[in-house]
């Protein structure tokens, strides 16, 4: 039998702490400023990605989520395949010079690239930073590149900014750079996934009917008409970059959940500052972060911090040991949308309720209860489903029994 030469990998969401908005170069995506994420676990979102090449191929294809596309209708798609072949190229020269015998050429062949999220397109989480690094890193292992997770973080890159930092799991700072190459923009771990083991997330997803602006041309009009942004860049970005990695190195969830809260809210600012204005958080939204801020004035302490990108699903990040007084004042204050069962609504995967069905039923502790009966509920479905996860794992490589195509090339 013919060698198969196929690669099948995994890779997951971050949601940023400190926003990257911006670009000082649209072509090669080079950013602003710097900005620093969270790699969420793998287990509840994630990429699976699986690139075949071979010279029986005709062109390159592309499966997405089940759908056939063109991979020419997408520049940065193309521009990241460019990229990884031309780094599959170089390390062809390499081999034929060293005169090692058997030198494959992958980098001539066809692409066959099919790729699923675990999550639903519906949710309104952004898909494209898992995608984008699992076809780099797919491509990685593929052509066996020798670069290192940052040095592929840059080919990642171009193809969505954020997705660069999905290259690590735990903490992740995108270093903005200054050259003009993009050369040292790249991604680089600041802490692993096991660093800060009780830091959870509860993804909020809320209803929204209004078609949004892209973070791709949103940001360019903030670039182009917010005069706050520029204040934000030159000295609001720097200093909260240093405090947030001291305060990942210290696990001092305190300041950790006063910048987070703070980066975002200026990131919102800055959209309405954008002329013409740009709103991604509704009513809904406003409520959750009020919500917060109740939350953490009844405990005394700052227990949770919210966290909105370009629209108004909320991520709440909270410690493990406070997350069941939030889940139950969430759950109680914004109930289940009528027509959808309790376990696809919380799941409740770390068993903190006696079952999924007893979300919303109950607020235990005496000064949440008091809190939950002043904020009151919210009609049911205005957060229709929610999801509890880790911090996690950067992107895995699988077995070639994980494939997502068919021996003949085709997804399965
Ligand atoms: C609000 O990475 O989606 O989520 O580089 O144009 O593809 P492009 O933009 P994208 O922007 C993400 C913006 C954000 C903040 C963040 O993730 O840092």
């Amino acid at each position: 039998m013919d060698a198969v030469f196929e690669a099948t990998v995994t890779a997951p969401v971050n949601i940023a702490v400190i926003k990257y908005w911006g670009k000082r170069d649209a072509a090669l995506i080079l950013p602003t400023n710097s900005s620093l994420s969270v790699t969420l676990s793998q287990d509840h979102l994630r990429t699976r990605t699986s690139i075949r090449a071979s010279p029986a191929f005709v062109t390159d294809r592309l499966w997405l989520n089940g759908e056939e596309e063109a991979v020419s209708a997408s520049k940065r798609l193309v521009n990241a395949i460019t990229t990884a072949r031309s780094l599959r190229a170089e390390l062809e020269r390499r081999q034929r010079q060293q005169q090692q015998g058997n030198v494959v050429p992958l980098s001539e062949w066809p692409l066959h690239i099919c790729s699923e999220n675990n999550f639903p397109t519906a949710a309104g989480l952004a898909s494209s930073a898992s995608g984008y690094a699992a076809l780099v890193s797919a491509l990685g292992a593929l052509f066996e590149l020798p670069q290192s997770a940052s040095e592929l973080s840059r080919v990642a890159r171009v193809g969505s900014g954020s997705a660069c930092r999905s290259m690590f799991g735990g903490f992740v700072a995108w270093q903005a750079g200054a050259a003009d190459d993009g050369s040292d923009s790249l991604a680089v771990q600041v802490a692993g996934h096991q660093h800060w083991p009780e830091l959870q997330a509860l993804i909020l997803v809320v209803s929204d009917q209004k078609k949004k602006i892209s973070s791709t041309t949103g940001m360019q009009t903030t670039v182009e008409t917010s005069e706050l942004f520029a204040e934000r860049v030159r000295t609001v970005v720097p200093k909260r970059m240093a405090a947030m990695q001291r305060a990942i190195a210290d696990r001092d969830f305190a300041s950790f959940a006063k910048i987070t809260m703070q980066d975002s809210n200026q990131f919102h600012a800055v959209c309405l500052d954008t002329y013409p204005p740009i709103a991604y958080m509704n009513d809904a939204s406003r409520s959750i972060a009020d919500l917060v801020h109740a939350f953490n004035t009844a405990l005394g302490r700052p227990a949770a911090a919210y966290t909105y990108d370009a629209g108004p699903n909320a991520v709440i990040y909270a410690l493990e040991g406070d997350m069941r007084d939030l889940v139950e004042l969430v759950t109680y204050c914004f109930p289940r949308p009528e027509d959808t069962t309790p376990e696809a609504f919380y799941p409740d995967p770390f068993g903190l309720l006696a079952s999924p069905a007893c979300a919303g039923q109950e607020v235990a502790a005496p000064k949440l209860a008091e809190l939950a009966q002043s904020v009151g509920r919210f009609p049911a479905g205005t957060v229709r489903r929610i999801i509890h996860t880790t911090v996690g794992d950067g992107p895995r490589v699988l077995p070639s029994s994980q494939s997502l195509l068919n021996p003949d090339g085709l997804p399965r």
